[in-house]
C-alpha cells in the first residue's frame, strides 16, 4: 500500500493544477525522446520528428498523465488489479521491458515540477507505481 502521506501530497498537487494535461504530457515526451532510443520504442514515432508528430504525442502524453493521476487518486480505495493488467498486457504486447518505463522516473518529475507539481512525494509515488504494475 502507499503511504497515505505521499498519496495526499501528490493529490494536493494534482488538484491545485488547473493547466492543460496534454501540454504536460507533450512536455514529456519531448523529454522522454532526448534520451536515445526511447523514440524508436514507439512504432509510431520511429524515425519521425518530434513535430511533426505533436498532436500525437500530445494526446498520448495526456493519456499517460491521465493514468498516473487516476492510479494516483484510486490507489488506496480501488482495486487497481484490472488497470495493472492492462498496463502490463500492452507494454508486454509492445515489447517494453519494465526497465524502460522505470526509466522514465524523473522526466515524469522534472516534467511535473516544471507545471507546478513540485511535490517531494512524487518519487515516492513513482516508486510505488512501478512496484504496482512491476513484470
Ligand atoms: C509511468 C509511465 C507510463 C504510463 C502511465 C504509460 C501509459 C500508457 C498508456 C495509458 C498507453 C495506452 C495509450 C492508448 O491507449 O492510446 C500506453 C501505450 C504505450 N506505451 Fe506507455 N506508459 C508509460 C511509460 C512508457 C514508456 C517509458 C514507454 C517506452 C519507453 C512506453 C511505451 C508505450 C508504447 C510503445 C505504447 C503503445 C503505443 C501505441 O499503441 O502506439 N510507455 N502507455
Amino acid at each position: 500500500m502507499c503511504d497515505a502521506k505521499v498519496l495526499a501530497d501528490v493529490r494536493a498537487d494534482i488538484s491545485g493544477f488547473s493547466g492543460d494535461l496534454g501540454a504536460v504530457g507533450h512536455a514529456l515526451f519531448v523529454k522522454m525522446f532526448q534520451r536515445p532510443g526511447v523514440q524508436d520504442q514507439f512504432p509510431k514515432y520511429k524515425g519521425k520528428s518530434v513535430d511533426s508528430v505533436k498532436a500525437e504525442i500530445t494526446a498520448h502524453g495526456k493519456k499517460v498523465v491521465a493514468q498516473l493521476v487516476d492510479f494516483a487518486q484510486k490507489a488506496d480505495t480501488s482495486d487497481m488489479s484490472g488497470m495493472v493488467a492492462d498496463f502490463i498486457s500492452l507494454h508486454t504486447k509492445n515489447k517494453i521491458p519494465h526497465a524502460s518505463i522505470a526509466a522514465a522516473r524523473d522526466d515524469i518529475i522534472s516534467t511535473l515540477a516544471a507545471h507546478g507539481m513540485k511535490s517531494a512525494s512524487w518519487g515516492a509515488f513513482l516508486d510505488f507505481f512501478f512496484g504496482a504494475i512491476k513484470y
